[in-house]
């Protein structure tokens, strides 16, 4: 039985040291990730919730500096309206997708041909390429994803030694933290720099400090000290960091805008779970009261 017992304990030990040198090298073959600092979100940690006014902040620079490039395939323009996003007035959303510049293919007509009409509360935020092709032709090669679950499609890379991990983890599940790609795309936004001395630039590339290998096709798309005009009644005035916190809450919503309900209905259910235990242990205390 000792026998085994030393055996298993041996085996053990030796996983976690194999387990351990598999993680350092792994680390060192992939490189330095870039580090992401963390932001404020009005949605981050546990009570998080979306901020209406900066929602529609963040549509307005969508709108102005994102969509000449990204479309937002999974949201329609109806879902703006509705409660819990930036609920803009339904008569503004219905004119915001008549005047849409990427109308919506549509047909067959009474002639049998496809045709483009303009968009309705229930068709979807279009971008401006009718496929993948052409938005490559267009962009020198690179694709603009679309953006619906961009924040969600990206995460932050953790770059702190291998052995504190697992206590990074506990945290983020203790705090509750979700935002690794809402903090992402606006390192993204606000990372263009010149590229340093030792770094040569390809062809029509642009540098960025958050992008992975440092080369990004998408030219700054706010550029320094904001690059859209707020309304003075917004909540906010416009910078570029202003401008990319705003348009990456959109995002998020965009993304996840059922993330409210989820949280709230998390604390139904913890209240609902510690309500249930002061029962069951009232009921035991009674129960085994009488069994002596
Ligand atoms: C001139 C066109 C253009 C505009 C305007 C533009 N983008 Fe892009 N975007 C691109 C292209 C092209 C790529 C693909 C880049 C690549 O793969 O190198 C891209 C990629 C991205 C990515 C993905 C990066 C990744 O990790 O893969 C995000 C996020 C993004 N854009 C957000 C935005 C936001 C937000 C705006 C508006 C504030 C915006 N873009 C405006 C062209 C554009």
């Amino acid at each position: 039985m000792k026998m085994i017992a030393r055996k298993s304990l041996r085996a053990v030990l030796l996983a976690a040291v194999v387990g351990v040198a598999a993680v350092g090298t792994a680390e060192a073959a992939g490189g330095e990730a870039p580090h992401i600092e963390r932001q404020h979100w009005s949605f981050g940690g546990l009570f998080g919730h979306y901020d209406k006014q900066q929602l529609q902040r963040g549509f307005q620079v969508y709108q102005e500096l994102c969509a000449a490039c990204h479309g937002l395939n999974r949201v329609a323009f109806r879902n703006l309206v509705e409660k819990g996003g930036p609920e803009f007035p339904e008569e503004a959303v219905k004119a915001l997708a008549a005047g849409w510049p990427n109308q919506i293919a549509d047909g067959p007509n009474d002639e049998g041909k496809m045709f483009e009409r303009p968009a309705r509360l229930s068709d979807r935020i279009r971008g401006p390429y009718k496929n993948d092709n052409e938005a490559r032709a267009s962009q020198n090669g690179a694709l603009p994803p679309d953006l619906s679950l961009i924040t969600r499609a990206r995460n932050v890379h953790n770059s702190a030694p291998w052995y504190t991990h697992i206590f990074l983890m506990a945290r983020d599940i203790l705090t509750g933290y979700q935002e690794g790609g809402a903090d992402y795309v606006y390192a993204l936004m606000t990372g263009y720099k010149e590229p340093p001395a030792n770094v040569t630039m390809a062809d029509g590339m642009n540098y960025n400090a958050a992008f992975p290998g440092h080369q990004i096709a998408m030219p700054q798309p706010i550029p320094e000290g904001g690059g859209v005009t707020y309304q003075e009644n917004a909540g906010a005035t416009a910078s570029l960091e202003q401008n990319a916190k705003d348009v990456v809450a959109f995002l998020t919503w965009a993304g996840d805008p059922s993330l409210e309900n989820r949280k709230q209905i998390g604390w139904m259910v913890m209240l609902y779970l510690l309500i249930t235990t002061l029962l069951l242990y009232i009921g035991k205390r009674r129960i085994w009261a009488k069994m002596h």
